[in-house]
């Protein structure tokens, strides 16, 4: 199977999963940002009128979901996210992630905090025992570029600005290479302590609840410990 196979077949789980939040007036469904997750859209516009509210973590997904009839609302202006669906770029089997390939991380993370249920879904290539293979996307006040930079560096990670990107919130990304990332949650509260640094690519202090990953062999269904 191709990766694009796997991907869409853990949409497809995600969107099974996700059956008794359609038809129902009270459902709010986070929808989160890349190709896994634009899969998981095109898969939801088939079931468009049956779709109460969706929040939306960045403009690209905003503009796929309205393509396709479905609601999209402010988070501001629903009660609660009843579950949220989201890809990543790599998870260990704590459901620990790196995210922000794509950029979106800072309201990917807002709304994976707001989520009563946060399903990540991935193919097998993003499953890994230690992360940090992949380099972990940070989202920074553009005024404090070097400064981030710095600490990074004293954090023992090399920061390379990611160039020519600019977040949906106006803000620039460095991404973090050869960081071993050993214990996620407390680099979490390191890279957090830095002035200037908006958000940090590590979902290890709120994991994903759920992880469906696709595997040649099926759709594997790893919880949280
Ligand atoms: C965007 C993200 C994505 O979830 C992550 O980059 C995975 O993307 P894809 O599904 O295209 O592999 O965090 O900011």
């Amino acid at each position: 199977m191709t990766q694009d196979e796997l991907k869409k077949a853990v949409a497809r789980a995600a969107f099974e999963r996700i059956q008794k939040h359609l038809d129902d007036d009270d459902s709010v469904i986070g929808v989160g940002t890349g190709s896994t997750a634009n899969m998981f859209i095109d898969l939801l516009g088939e079931a468009a009128h049956r779709v109460n509210a969706t929040v939306a973590s960045s403009e690209e997904t905003k503009r796929r979901l309205e393509a396709h009839n479905i609601p999209v609302f402010d988070l501001n202006s629903v009660d609660e996210v009843s579950v949220y669906i989201d890809g990543a770029d790599e998870a260990n089997d704590y459901l620990q992630l790196i995210k922000g390939g794509g950029a979106a991380l800072t309201r990917e993370k807002i709304i994976a905090a707001v989520a009563r249920e946060f399903i990540c879904i991935a193919d097998a290539s993003k499953f890994v025992k230690v992360l940090g293979e992949f380099p972990l996307p940070v989202e920074v006040i553009p005024m404090a570029r070097s400064h981030v930079g710095r600490e990074i560096v004293k954090l023992g990670g090399d920061p390379v600005y990611r160039e020519g990107v600019v977040t949906d919130n106006g803000n620039i990304i460095i991404d973090i290479y050869n960081m071993s990332i050993t214990d996620p949650r407390q680099l979490e509260s390191d890279l957090n302590q830095i002035v200037g640094l908006v958000t940090n690519g590590l979902f290890a202090q709120r994991p994903a609840d759920l992880l469906l990953l696709g595997r040649e062999s099926g759709v594997e269904e790893l919880k949280a410990r």
